[in-house]
């Protein structure tokens, strides 16, 4: 039976078992699938033995950068962007590729009704389009990239500035009035066509319900956006709980939002197509 798993830290929220478990059985494929917390320091140790046990792994946060290191080779996309969410074990070699690019552009294709739904299709989606990123690790490289490939001017805002300008720096982001970057007190969405939350705040954890972490990475959304006129289209990529306070507050002010679960669905769809060369079910 092959072994298949998702690694990350937090990761008791994931619903990447339930999904693939059920379509490994559906599609009567003999293959396992489960969810792994890996601290930051374990990476290099859970790594040594990966290549032995696992066909192949989903990585989430903290690691999508990180774990470039441990690979034998990246996909194009991957490279380009310069974060992995997949990783395929082809016969002892460990080939990492990105297919949050694809979930993303899917979900936003499928909000502006874009029926063109191949990456390498996108080209100009987004032309003209503004789009404003929260959050600067490897998720948003992808979004980012994504974006801009779709022809969005982007600007990134992050709680660590040198984070957020290293990213801009990167992908030659110019936004709009500004630099390309900022922290979040920054935020300012007039002329904003797309925004979207690419950090970790809002996700469900155990510790929140204790109230030690923040809810959403924006406190001000819904009085900033009540006051726009023509109003972004609100998108988070968490997906537990499907809606986080950030698109709760961005709905209350009138915009149409885009739940995490879309990207979470076709970016997992990609990677059982990579592992199993057939369609998830
Ligand atoms: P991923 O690979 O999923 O993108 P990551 O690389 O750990 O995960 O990035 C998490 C993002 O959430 C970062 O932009 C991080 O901001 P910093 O660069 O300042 O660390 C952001 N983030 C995490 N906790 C946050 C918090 N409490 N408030 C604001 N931003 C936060």
């Amino acid at each position: 039976m092959k072994k298949y798993c998702v690694i990350g830290c937090p990761i008791k929220h994931s619903l990447s078992p339930k999904i693939f478990n059920r379509a490994f059985r559906r599609m009567k494929i003999s293959a396992q699938y489960k969810a792994i917390e890996v601290e930051p320091r374990n990476l290099a140790k859970f790594m040594r033995d990966f290549r032995e046990n696992y066909a192949g792994a989903n990585v989430t946060i903290p690691h999508k950068e990180k774990i470039i290191k441990f690979l034998d080779k990246l996909s194009p996309s991957a490279k380009a962007i310069g974060a992995v969410n997949v990783i395929v074990n082809r016969r002892g070699k460990l080939v990492g590729h990105n297919t949050d690019i694809f979930g993303a552009m899917t979900a936003l294709k499928q909000e502006i009704r874009c029926q063109k739904l191949e990456v390498r299709n996108c080209k100009n989606f987004l032309r003209g389009k503004c789009a404003i990123v929260l959050g600067a690790g490897g998720a948003a490289r992808s979004i980012v990239y994504g974006l801009k490939k779709a022809g969005a001017r982007v600007t990134v805002l992050n709680r660590t500035l040198s984070h957020a300008k290293k990213l801009a720096r990167d992908f030659k982001l110019s936004g709009v009035g500004h630099r390309g970057f900022g922290i979040l007190k920054d935020f300012n969405p007039a002329q904003s066509n797309i925004l979207i939350n690419v950090t970790s705040v809002g996700m469900w954890h155990k510790k929140v319900k204790s109230l030690t972490l923040p809810m959403t990475p924006l406190p001000q959304l819904k009085k900033i956006l009540r006051g726009l006129k023509n109003k972004p289209i609100v998108m988070d990529i968490i997906y537990r709980p499907l809606l986080t306070k950030f698109l709760r507050d961005a709905k209350h002010a009138g915009c149409r939002v885009i739940t995490g679960d879309k990207m979470f669905l076709a970016q997992a769809a990609k990677s059982f197509e990579l592992w199993t060369g057939r369609k998830m079910p």
